[in-house]
């Protein structure tokens, strides 16, 4: 093991000796699919929902009997670039896989003929279409799905952010969708998004395609205690330490939220000397050095807002979790000026994805910029 190496890891694929608990939910997540069933994958942004999928597809069970496939559709606005990255999320993979499985995915896509390049190095099709190429979005995602009803193998396919496609012009990307993934008997689905009321809809409504089609998943927080465990044994491994309370202090500040943990653990782990041990001290340098990176980009985000929206996002990252927010009394408490007002900006922020409801409670999603709007108003980090 390099001693060097950072356990935290905040970008691209976590070894598993570095991957934190989610034993229950992997498990249910593998014995799902193993059983034939499709799943829907729902959390927070940023908890840990393509961390699991992928941990669970590394996992020699799943890597040996089946063809994992991964896409992220968050960027997409139409069935075209949908098919597109579909096409390419299952040659990318297949190419790793070996020669002949891509070149029979090429084959499969008969009606992209003659726009598949070849590279003339590996006599392999490069996967270099631009989206005009698909000219029939609907042939192609039909070949694809025959590709897929073919392979050798059962496969899976996991689709992040799959509500999305609700997004698309085309009216009937939902009842095309299900109706080719109920005739494919050889390949299930993980559908994940962060997007809990639209995915609600989708899977959850009588009248929607994909109405009771899957099992449902809601990822929450690893437990507190078990997030700790792995923080010490981390710092440990590599010969270092981190204070207990500091531990809990660091989970307790996010409550738990992944993203926030790692990012957080990543910077102080890196700002503790070699045997060094992780106090206070090493933790309070490390925020101020996170929220100093993110500076210009917060600015930024916020010269977009009206004053009224960024009143009411200072109000409520002062509050951390702000209840009742149209009530007079906390339109008093943080001088803004009226419910109505309160109610406009909130539906702007709420459609923007920056504050989140929980309950009867609102929070800023991005739990960084909550400190970051603290520290520009003077106030304290709540630590
Ligand atoms: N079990 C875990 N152990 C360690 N780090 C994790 C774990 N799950 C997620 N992460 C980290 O948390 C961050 C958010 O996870 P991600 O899977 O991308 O969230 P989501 O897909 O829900 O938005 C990533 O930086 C990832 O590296
Ligand atoms: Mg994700």
């Amino acid at each position: 093991m390099n001693q060097d190496e950072n356990p935290f890891v905040v970008i691209g694929r976590i070894k598993p000796e570095y991957f934190c608990d989610r034993k229950a939910e992997s498990e249910r997540l593998i014995k799902l699919l193993r059983n034939g069933n499709n799943v829907v994958l729902k959390s927070d942004r940023r908890m840990g929902k393509t961390g699991l999928i992928q941990y669970c597809f590394d996992k020699p069970e799943i890597k040996k009997n089946y063809y994992t496939f991964f896409l992220d559709i968050l960027h997409t606005s139409c069935l075209q670039e949908l098919v597109h990255e579909l096409g390419r999320a299952i040659y990318g993979q297949t190419v790793s896989l070996g020669h002949k499985m891509a070149l029979k995915f090429a084959q499969a896509l008969k009606s992209l003929n003659g726009k598949m390049s070849f590279d003339a190095n590996t006599g392999l099709p490069e996967f270099s279409l631009g989206l005009g190429d698909i000219e029939h979005p609907e042939l192609t995602l039909e070949e694809i799905f025959q590709y897929l009803q073919n392979a050798s193998r059962p496969c899976i396919v996991a689709i992040d952010e799959f509500q999305q496609i609700e997004k698309y012009p085309e009216k009937n990307v939902e009842a095309l969708l299900r109706s080719h993934i109920q005739r494919v008997n050889n390949c299930h689905f993980i559908f994940a998004g962060s997007q809990r009321h639209l995915l609600g809809m989708m899977f959850e409504s009588e009248k929607r395609p994909f109405y009771k089609s899957a099992d449902n998943m809601d990822l929450g927080p690893i437990a507190r205690d078990v997030y700790m465990g792995f923080m010490v044994k981390m710092f440990s491994d590599k010969g270092k330490n981190i204070e207990n309370d500091i531990a809990g202090q660091v989970y307790d500040l996010y409550e738990g939220h992944t993203f926030y943990v790692q990012k957080t653990l990543n910077e102080s782990f890196a700002n503790t000397g070699a045997e060094g041990i992780c106090d206070r001290g090493i933790l309070l340098q490390s925020l101020q050095n996170i929220l100093d990176s993110n500076d210009l980009h917060y600015r930024e985000m916020l010269s977009n807002m009206s004053i009224r929206q960024k009143e009411l996002l200072y109000a409520i990252a002062i509050d951390g979790k702000a209840m009742q927010i149209t009530s007079s009394s906390f339109i008093n408490r943080h001088k803004l000026l009226s419910a109505s007002s309160v109610q406009a900006a909130l539906k702007k922020l709420t459609a923007a994805e920056m504050i989140v409801e929980e309950g009867k409670q609102y929070r800023i999603s991005d739990r960084f910029l909550r400190l970051w709007i603290l520290r520009l108003l003077g106030f304290p980090l709540p630590l």
